[in-house]
C-alpha cells in the first residue's frame, strides 16, 4: 500500500476478533518501531511485547478508563523510554508508536494507542506504576503508552483528504 493510503486507512481499532497475530507479523510491526528515528540516534525506546491473556487483562485495568480493549486484543506492545539515556524519550517513543501503527495497518492488523503516561487508575495510583509492576519494568524505564494490536472486528471508515483541517497550517 502507498504510504498516504495507509495514513488514510489507519483508524483506532478497539474491537478485535479472537484471531492470533502471527509472530512474523508482530516482528514486522516491532521492526518498524525499532527503526524509527530517535534524537541523536540514542535509541532510548524499550518495547515490552505481551501476548499472555491474563497479563493483557491485567494491563487493561492499569488506568481508570480507555484501556479496556487491551483485555481482548491479540497482543500489546508497552513502549517505555530509558529516561537516563535520552531526555527526548517521550518524542522518540511516540514516533516509534506511530511507525508501528502504520506497519500494523499495512499488515491488516488493527491498533489503538492507549495513553498511560500521566494517567491514573480509579484509586488515583499512577497507571505507569501499575504497568511497571505487571511487567516488572525497572524504574529508569518511563512509559509512554501501550499499543493494542489485533484483527479488527469493527469497520471504521478511513479518513478522507477532506478531514484534513487546513486552518491548522499557518503560513507566515
Ligand atoms: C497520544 C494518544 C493517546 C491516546 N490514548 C487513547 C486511549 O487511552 N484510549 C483510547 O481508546 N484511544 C486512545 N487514543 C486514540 C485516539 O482517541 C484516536 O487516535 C483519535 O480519536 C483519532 O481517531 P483515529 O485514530 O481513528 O484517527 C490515543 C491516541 C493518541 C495519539
Amino acid at each position: 500500500m502507498e504510504l498516504m493510503e495507509l495514513i488514510m486507512k489507519r483508524r483506532s481499532i478497539r474491537r478485535y476478533t479472537d484471531a492470533e497475530v502471527s509472530e512474523q507479523t508482530l516482528k514486522l510491526i516491532l521492526q518498524a518501531g525499532l527503526l524509527a528515528p530517535t534524537s541523536r540516534n540514542l535509541k532510548p525506546c524499550e518495547f515490552y511485547l505481551v501476548r499472555d491473556r491474563e497479563t493483557l487483562k491485567r494491563l487493561s485495568g492499569a488506568k481508570s478508563a480507555g484501556a479496556g480493549m487491551i483485555a481482548d486484543c491479540a497482543a500489546a506492545v508497552a513502549v517505555f523510554g530509558d529516561a537516563e539515556k535520552a531526555d527526548t524519550w517521550v518524542e522518540d517513543c511516540s514516533i516509534a508508536m506511530a511507525f508501528m501503527m502504520l506497519a500494523a495497518e499495512e499488515q491488516g492488523v488493527g491498533s489503538c494507542w492507549v495513553q498511560i503516561h500521566f494517567r491514573t487508575d480509579a484509586s488515583g495510583k499512577e497507571a505507569e506504576e501499575n504497568v511497571r509492576e505487571i511487567l516488572s519494568v525497572p524504574e529508569k524505564h518511563r512509559i509512554v503508552g501501550i499499543l493494542a494490536l489485533g484483527t479488527p472486528s469493527e469497520a471504521v471508515a478511513p479518513h478522507s483528504p477532506e478531514d484534513a483541517d487546513w486552518s491548522k497550517v499557518h503560513r507566515t
